[in-house]
């Protein structure tokens, strides 16, 4: 028996005011003016037969609930996702029971008048729900939130509320089989992936069936909260602004939309003010019973001075308070707030002069803006075990390898509020899609019904926020239909492109532009913009780089070779696998698992033949290592891997980036990079550049270099050294010159040192500023050959540095000669600063990715797998958690290059 309370705090106006972000915390609360009666709290769980029987947490889910209870073991443990796979095959029942508060007898008391509402915030996914023996309703799409109307069903004790939810992949399997005419594929992921088939049958988080980096956990709970709403004449739904600019009177107004439940007619006042910016109006309200939609526009007090919300790096993200304040004649009353803030957003598709195809790029508040970051996919498997720490510690560790953007990716979950947030305060620009991917879709009535109801709540939720830039429709579903993933006949195509355009364009797009006109909208990604429109929605080649973004990958070509590169408008994916480190995977493995040719080792590989792909990949231009040691060469090999994976990465970035301005064979004006993928849903092999649990990856650390603000890129074309300066500064301009140096591989003394002579950068731009023949340079610096040297540089302006220092090799490391054991030592100390400890290193030789890594002692360095050319170096490592100078002495492991083989 659940013994509940009335509360009067708010839920999902997640209105939250962060002055100081350590002290983050989940939706303020805020008086709605409703009776607000929670249901979260332990509730009984039972299987289908009966067998299993157990207290589980709402919000939850199954597994969580088993695993809390000592049923079963930590899934994520070694081969425990195909053990465990009984779980979703079952079918399983959450029941409550509860007592009324004397708040909600008062309303029930009121005949005739008075509504009591059963709001699940998200059930995961298909369930029955009934409450004191009468069904009040089923579910079906984990992204949506319910309302039932309950009033008269409740009694004043024992209440029973029970929610039977069916397996996942029972349903999915039902409704493919349902659907008679057609197919609509894919039926099953790729073997590797041991996953569940049909995923695309359920408007569930498609990632849940398996991926190529995730196992398959098709969860059952209920993954939000659950609660009464109890009101005499009307509650809000949900609140949402809008702000505009008007440039002919360069003024800003606001939009807000209240969305009301009415039981009894009324008439009020709303009043709405953005205190700090002097600027208030109030207004006549008119209610009549029914869910309506009410609209009203706040005038910014054209004397005051609005400070602009700016992407990271490009200025300050100024948040202000907007209030407001519902007064109705009959006394009732509700207040909200929410943070709002002053931008533009445009997506320029335009004419390039000697380019064929049109521009992609973004404009915020009138100037183009690079978009640098990467992807996002799930956080966790089970949802409910998604802490805001979690959240926290993935996107300042974006902000801290200079990104200003991630792409919220369609085959996971539209994030909750807390996500979303925190965007907007760290100035991350979101590309939200919606969730559909890699895959065709039905599109039976009642399966559109619950997609329009999913997009009109998620728009309304998430437009508020100035972060999210962009609304997509789906990942990678316009190239499945043109470049023919799923082998449809010739013949067959137009059905399937009906019912692609019936989904993203006549459902979709159609609610996305009644909902929201203050950003764009693309129908999917990769896609060619306005060219795929103009093609009828699912252009030839949605990959074509003269148009929108790409998706681009290639695991066999050599990616030292950047001419293999295609020159994109936008590179919205692309990216490399890599393993974790070994105290990340020693969570959930143990020792006779530590080898790269373990059963462990292919079964947490998703991706076919991805650990031949990485090892080939990485023989191209290092010795793969060959300690005796077994646990020690699958270190190394996990080093190898990263190794590979960050030089890959930066390569393909650095050349976007500096194609930026760069028109080439008509290609160029790359002006988005979004490497594939930020972060990981479990331990094991990916494209991520974070691990599973925060830790970073070697790619990590390079992501804060190769998205610095101003950028050196050196590489090699026809012959010539080409050194190119990349600024996303918006205006400033500056004069600046390339310092390069050669170093020959066995020495600390620079081989010889050369400077450009002062060139100016273009702000926003991306400009040549040394140009010299290679054959020239190696004689001129004496006894240097590509396999005796390499070649370091960086930009300074006055005496200044201002791009971080790099460098190029002029062969592959596996090549080098002269390149010795480095014999690295090293020392630490407490830098003076809370947490931070200072790691001198001394090496005997140069030593090429130098790689600290202390287990699992949580934090970053200010600078890793770096190069080391000189005897003695010093690097501050942030610890997140108290830790001690012995701790980091004791679990420190130094790795470079020449140390595993
Ligand atoms: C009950 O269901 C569980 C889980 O699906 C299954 O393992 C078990 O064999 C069933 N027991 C009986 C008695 O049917
Ligand atoms: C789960 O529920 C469905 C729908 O009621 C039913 O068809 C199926 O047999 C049930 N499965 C089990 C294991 O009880
Ligand atoms: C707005 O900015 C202008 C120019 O900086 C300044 O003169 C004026 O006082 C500001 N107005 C307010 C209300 O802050
Ligand atoms: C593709 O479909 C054709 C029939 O349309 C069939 O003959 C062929 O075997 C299929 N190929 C694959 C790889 O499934
Ligand atoms: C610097 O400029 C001078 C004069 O224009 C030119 O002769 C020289 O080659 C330039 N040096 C470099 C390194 O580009
Ligand atoms: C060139 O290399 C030779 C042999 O390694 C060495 O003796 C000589 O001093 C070097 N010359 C210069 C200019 O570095
Ligand atoms: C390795 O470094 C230590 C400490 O600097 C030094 O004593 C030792 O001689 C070095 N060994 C080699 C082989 O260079
Ligand atoms: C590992 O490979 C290197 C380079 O090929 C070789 O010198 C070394 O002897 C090998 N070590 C072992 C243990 O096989």
């Amino acid at each position: 028996m659940n013994h509940v309370a009335c509360s009067f705090v708010g839920f999902y106006l997640s209105t939250v005011f962060f002055l100081d972000s350590a002290l983050l915390s989940e939706a303020s609360s805020l008086r709605l003016g409703d009776n607000i009666v929670s249901l979260n709290g332990k509730w009984q769980l039972v299987n289908s037969n009966s067998t299993f029987s157990l207290s589980a947490e709402v919000p939850g889910c199954v597994h969580t609930a088993l695993q809390r209870q000592g049923v079963i073991s930590d899934p994520y443990y070694r081969f425990n996702d195909l053990a465990y796979r009984w779980i979703s095959l079952d079918n399983w029942t959450y029941t409550t029971s509860f007592s009324l508060p004397a708040c909600v007898e008062e309303v029930q008391d009121v005949q005739g008048k008075g509504k009591v509402v059963l709001v699940f915030e998200g059930v995961d996914t298909i369930s029955t729900i009934s409450l004191n023996g009468v069904t009040i309703g089923t579910t079906d799409n984990m992204f949506r939130r319910y309302d039932f109307d309950v009033t008269g069903l409740l009694k004043d004790q024992e209440n029973i509320l029970q929610v039977f939810i069916m397996s996942a992949v029972a349903y999915a399997s039902q409704r493919s089989r349902a659907h008679t005419k057609y197919r609509v594929p894919p039926d099953c992921p790729p073997p590797v992936q041991k996953g569940e088939c049909h995923v695309n049958f359920i408007r569930k988080a498609q990632s849940s069936f398996s991926w190529d980096w995730g196992p398959s956990f098709p969860t059952l709970g209920i993954w939000k909260g659950v609660r009464l709403e109890v009101f005499n004449t009307f509650r809000v739904l949900s609140f949402t602004t809008s702000l505009k600019y008007d440039s002919a009177d360069s003024s800003w107004s606001v939009e807000v939309e209240l969305f009301f439940d009415v039981v009894v007619a009324s008439k009020g006042l709303v009043h709405i003010s953005i205190p700090l910016l002097l600027s208030e109006a109030e207004f006549q309200l008119s209610l009549t019973p029914g869910q309506r939609k009410t609209s009203f526009i706040l005038q910014v007090n054209q004397f005051q001075n609005v400070s602009l919300w700016w992407p990271f790096g490009h200025g300050d993200q100024r948040l202000y308070n907007l209030e407001i304040n519902v007064k109705l004649d009959d006394g009732e009353t509700f207040k909200a707030q929410r943070m709002v803030a002053f931008r533009t957003v445009e997506l320029v598709q335009e004419l390039i002069p000697s380019s064929p195809g049109l521009s992609f790029y973004f404009r915020i508040n009138g100037k183009p803006i690079f978009l640098k970051g990467s992807n996002w996919i799930p956080v966790h498997a089970f949802q409910d075990q998604v802490t805001t720490d979690m959240i926290t510690v993935l996107l300042r560790s974006a902000q801290k390898a200079n990104m200003n953007a991630l792409r919220v990716w369609g085959g996971g979950v539209y994030e909750q509020d807390f996500f979303y947030n925190l965007c907007d305060m760290y100035g991350i620009m979101i590309w939200q899609d919606f969730m559909f991917a890699c895959a065709l879709y039905p599109t039976e009535r009642d399966f559109i019904q619950t997609v329009r109801e999913e997009i009109t709540q998620q728009v309304r939720r998430l437009k508020s926020h100035p972060s999210v830039v962009i609304w997509s429709g789906n990942n990678e579903n316009e190239a499945a239909i043109a470049t023919d993933w799923f082998n449809i006949s010739v013949a067959d195509r137009p059905l399937y492109v009906k019912d692609y355009v019936n989904l993203y364009v006549d459902n979709i797009r159609d609610i996305v532009l009644q909902e929201d006109s203050t950003r764009p909208f693309l129908v999917s990604s990769p896609t060619n913009g306005v060219e795929s429109e103009r093609e009828g929605w699912v252009a030839q080649n949605p990959y074509d780089p003269n148009f929108g973004d790409t998706h681009y990958y290639n695991y066999f070509t050599d990616c030292w070779d950047w001419t293999a590169f295609p020159r994109t408008r936008f590179a919205s994916e692309y990216g490399f696998q890599s393993w974790p480190s070994l105290s990340t995977l020693s969570k959930v493995s143990v020792s006779s698992d530590w080898d790269f040719s373990s059963n462990f080792s292919a079964h947490r590989q998703h991706h076919e033949d991805g650990n031949q792909q990485m090892l080939r990949q990485a023989e191209l231009h290092y010795i793969l290592p060959n300690s005796t040691d077994s646990v020690q060469r699958y270190r190394d090999t996990i080093y190898i891997t990263q190794v590979m994976q960050a030089q890959c990465v930066k390569i393909q970035t650095e050349f976007y980036r500096r194609s930026r301005s760069d028109i080439s064979e008509g290609k160029g004006h790359t002006m988005g990079t979004l490497y594939w993928q930020l972060n990981d849903i479990w331990q094991g092999p990916s494209w991520s550049s974070v691990e599973f649990g925060g830790k970073w990856k070697m790619l990590h650390y390079w992501a804060a270099d190769f998205y610095a603000p101003v950028l050196s890129v050196g590489i090699e074309d026809k012959g010539d050294l080409l050194i190119y300066a990349v600024s996303d500064r918006q205006s400033e301009q500056h004069s600046v010159k390339a310092k390069v140096k050669l170093f020959s591989w066995s020495s600390f003394n620079p081989v010889c040192s050369l400077e450009s002579n002062m060139t100016t950068v273009k702000a926003g731009g991306s400009t040549l500023v040394f140009q010299q023949s290679m054959s020239a340079l190696l004689s001129q610096c004496g006894n240097c050959t590509r396999r005796s040297c390499l070649i370091t540089f960086h930009l300074s302006s006055a005496a200044e540095p201002i791009s971080p220092h790099n460098h190029i090799f002029l062969s592959s490391p596996r090549q080098a000669e002269g390149l010795q054991k480095p014999n690295i030592t090293f020392t630490v100390k407490d830098a003076g600063v809370v947490q931070n400890f200072a790691v001198t290193l001394h090496c005997s030789f140069p030593a090429v990715y130098v790689w600290l890594d202390v287990d699992d002692v949580p934090g970053h360095f200010n600078l890793n797998g770096f190069l080391m050319l000189s005897k003695k170096t010093t690097v501050i490592f942030g610890a997140w958690r108290s830790t001690s100078v012995e701790e980091i002495t004791a679990n420190l492991h130094i790795t470079s290059l020449r140390d595993v083989y």
